[in-house]
């Protein structure tokens, strides 16, 4: 019996060692945390950012001369009006690294008047600069990383004129062995986000580790606005995977469903670029998705509250395109300032419903159809978790046109892939 209560004691010991280092383990990290000062960074995302980046069409042949046409684009197409800002260059905007400076500079044959000049053309079209670096080692597409050089980069980034960073993890410490990894990722972004901070630019600090780290937890504190939620998506439908790139915009989907409640004004769940007109074209491939895919995309982007970064040749985009990214009653949702993210409130058969709060006591429902035949689906007000005794006015907002009023139920023929979208508001 002795013995017995002797190893009690002793295990009990053992134990509240074990977690008295754990909780200060986990209070170190929250007082680091709390030293980020992210007020001033959140006001740089009241809504969710909107631009364009260079990975889906360009790769690695990103250049000033794309990056200059690109931004004259958003000008000529309007897309500038309709509320698109940052024009990112992703990978492969590099030189190199001095060996004597230590400093970051471009490709010299792609890049040839430099990152300032490119800024200051950017700046002079009322637009911003974003450009790309990892918080490892190497980059994904193994350029030089801002591993030991946070401070360095950052302070370059700023003199150069940036106004976004987005941030990858490939080759990271703890990108092999996945040990603490959770605590690596939060020191490495931390690192960078102070940097970018110290600077006393304001840059959006976008953060790319894909989601393992659960980043929608620390992403804000360590002063990111935009987090990925997934690995990249690439011009799919359907690619299931997620556990590596790529993945198709369905899996995007589902991986943001459970997510809503870690989005808001200052910082953003990010799954992914839009894939919308890249057609199979550009640097990176999946077959292609059809137009009606393509506005579900945006139309669920839009439901989501998420990043609308574009991910085509915006110099040459078809009237369809066109129709999708320009359509300022979509975008409308997307930047609806209470910042919800929607969520599933119905799901039958293939046919989902998607419900967002929007101000103004109005609300955003979505009608997506995930079969790959046609369908009718028809929604009573009880069933997607509405008042069964109110009445409602609809809003078409792909058909530019009112869908009913005085509605007890909402009722859309889907093809294939298709989603509708309607503004709901109180029938007068
Ligand atoms: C990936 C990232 C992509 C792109 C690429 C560049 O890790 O998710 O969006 O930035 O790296 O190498």
């Amino acid at each position: 019996m002795r013995q017995f209560k002797t190893r009690i004691l002793f295990t009990s010991i053992i134990v509240s060692i074990f977690l008295i280092n754990g909780c200060s383990e986990k209070a170190k990290i929250e007082t680091d945390i709390k030293t980020v000062d992210s007020a001033t960074l959140s006001n740089l995302a009241r809504t969710p950012p909107m631009g364009w980046n260079s990975w889906n069409p360009f790769g690695e042949n990103v250049s000033e001369q794309v990056i200059r046409e690109t931004a004259d684009s958003f000008v000529s197409t309007g897309l500038k009006d309709a509320g698109f800002t940052y024009i990112v260059m992703d990978d492969y905007w590099h030189g190199g690294r001095d060996s004597v400076t230590g400093l970051l500079y471009p490709d010299p044959k792609r890049f040839p008047s430099g990152i300032k000049a490119l800024a200051d053309y950017v700046h002079s079209k009322g637009l911003k600069l974003g450009i790309y670096s990892d918080a490892g080692t190497k980059t994904c597409g193994e350029m030089p990383g801002s591993y030991g050089y946070e401070e360095k980069d950052a302070k370059q980034f700023a003199e150069w004129g940036i106004d976004f960073l987005k941030y990858d993890y490939c080759f990271c410490p703890d990108f092999v062995s996945w040990n603490n990894d959770y605590k690596m990722a939060i020191k490495r972004y931390k690192a960078m986000g102070d940097a970018l901070k110290a600077t006393g630019r304001p840059i959006l600090f976008s953060i790319c580790e894909w989601g393992p780290r659960s980043p929608w937890l620390w992403g804000k504190e360590v002063g990111g606005q935009m987090w990925r939620t997934s690995y990249d998506i690439h011009d799919f439908w359907d690619m299931p995977r997620n556990e590596t790139s790529p993945i198709g915009i369905l899996t995007s989907i589902d991986v943001m469903s459970d997510l809503g409640r870690f989005s808001g004004p200052g910082g953003w769940n990010d799954p992914d670029m839009l894939v919308v007109g890249l057609s199979n074209t550009g640097f990176i491939k999946g077959g292609g998705c059809n137009d009606i895919e393509y506005r579900t995309q945006m139309s669920m982007w839009c439901m989501f509250s998420a990043p609308l970064m574009m991910g085509c040749d915006v110099r040459n985009m078809n009237e369809a395109t066109k129709t999708i990214l320009l359509n300022k009653e979509i975008i409308a949702i997307d930047q609806d300032p209470l910042g919800k993210q929607g969520f599933r409130v119905m799901r039958k058969d293939g046919l989902e419903v998607w419900k967002k709060p929007l101000s103004g006591d109005r609300l955003a429902i979505a009608l997506f159809n995930r079969n790959s035949t046609d369908k009718t689906l028809t929604a009573a007000w009880k069933e997607i978790e509405l008042d069964s005794t109110m009445r409602y006015d609809a809003y078409d907002v792909w058909k530019h046109a009112t869908a009913g009023k005085g509605l007890t139920s909402i009722s859309s023929n889907l093809k294939p892939h298709e989603t509708n979208v309607y503004v709901l508001t109180v029938s007068k």
